[in-house]
């Protein structure tokens, strides 16, 4: 039999340096206007030079861990979804179960870029669905910044840097309902950092290492496939758009997430939208966003919500969970 898993604490943390658009229009060609119409972003939070992404992730777990109502030692399982790792090892689970005093269960990063944390919740649900955990602390962390090219105002202007964590708890109601993950490597090279440690490791130490993306094509294909993932969720579980109490998504281009809403019929009203405060924080977007609407009150506990993410890869998906 396999056991249920709830969400039972959520938190998240931003870096307290904020960047706007007119600040960036001082560092290459650009406009706040472009950035706020084309991508719905106005400002974006950028991690000091000495905070990492363990840093980050350490403030949303233990404001996770807070709101659960849990100690470290309760925790069994840490995941960290990041693509911007603090080191090449040991992985950002392992340094934050250290620095969280959690010693013995497994602790291990998810790399699947802005996808990242529904990948990462879809292992510890498994995990705990099969009796490998009791209770799991789920991470989505970004140090992006580090790996733009401020010179590149195709991509620099979209992303920022910030953590969202969740407890996850086994329960003997249904919390986290079912997920519907999907990749294609055949897309490589439309969204990607093209260096790092195995093929030119010297590009990475020389700080070469940045984001490249073919915005108009991926924008094309994350409609699309983040349109698909919504309508795999609620028809696997036999609901309609009326059913869901919010729809939690990536936070890439506001444009994208208004194209998802109206290819479900549903109202922005139910959306949950930070990007104009945090730009695309990758991993950690949905966490972030999912803890903000928590704490003010908007997501409670008995909806439905479903969460959607598309990134690099690609690697995209979608997840139903009973809050
Ligand atoms: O999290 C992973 C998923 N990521 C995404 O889903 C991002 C997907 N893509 C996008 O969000 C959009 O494609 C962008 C926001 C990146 C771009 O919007 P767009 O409407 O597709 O613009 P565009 O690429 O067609 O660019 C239009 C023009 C170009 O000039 P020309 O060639 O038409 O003369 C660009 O050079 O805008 C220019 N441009 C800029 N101008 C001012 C590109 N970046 C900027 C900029 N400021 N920052």
């Amino acid at each position: 039999m396999l056991i249920d898993a709830r969400i039972i604490g959520t938190g998240s943390y931003l870096p307290k340096r904020v960047l706007d658009n007119h600040e960036l229009a001082e560092m290459v060609d650009t406009s706040d206007d472009w950035i706020f119409s084309r991508s719905g972003i106005r400002q974006r939070h950028i991690a000091a030079p000495d905070e990492f992404t363990c840093d980050l992730a350490l403030q949303a777990a233990e404001r996770a861990l807070e709101s659960a109502q849990r100690n470290p030692e309760d925790i069994d399982l840490v995941i960290v979804a990041t693509t911007t790792a603090d080191q090449v090892f040991p992985s950002t689970a392992c340094l934050l179960q250290e620095r969280l005093g959690i010693r013995g269960g497994p602790a291990f990063d998810v790399q699947a870029v802005c996808a990242g944390f529904v990948y990462a919740l879809d292992v510890a649900h498994r995990y705990i669905q099969t009796g490998g955990s009791k209770c799991a602390l789920v991470i989505g962390a970004e140090t992006f910044s580090r790996i733009l090219n401020w010179k590149d105002r195709s991509t620099c202007v979209l992303f920022g840097d910030g953590a969202g964590a969740m407890v996850i708890e086994a329960s003997d109601s249904p919390g986290i309902i079912s997920s519907h993950l999907h990749a294609d490597g055949a897309y490589k090279d439309l969204l990607c950092v093209p260096t790092g440690i195995s093929t030119a490791y010297d590009q990475v130490l020389q700080r070469e290492a940045f984001t490249e993306m073919k915005g108009k094509e991926v924008f094309r294909w994350a409609v699309s496939a983040l349109g698909d993932a919504v309508v795999e969720a609620l028809e696997a579980n036999n609901l309609t758009e009326k059913d869901i109490d919010w729809l939690v998504p990536h936070q890439a281009n506001i444009r994208i997430i208004q194209a998802i809403a109206r290819r479900v019929d549903m109202s922005l009203d139910k959306v949950v939208v930070t990007i104009e405060r945090h730009g695309n924080t990758s991993a950690a977007s949905v966490p972030l966003a999912f803890d903000e609407a928590v704490r003010d009150g908007r997501i409670r506990r008995g909806q439905n919500i479903i969460f959607e993410a598309f990134g690099g890869g690609f690697a995209w998906g979608s997840m139903l969970v009973k809050y």
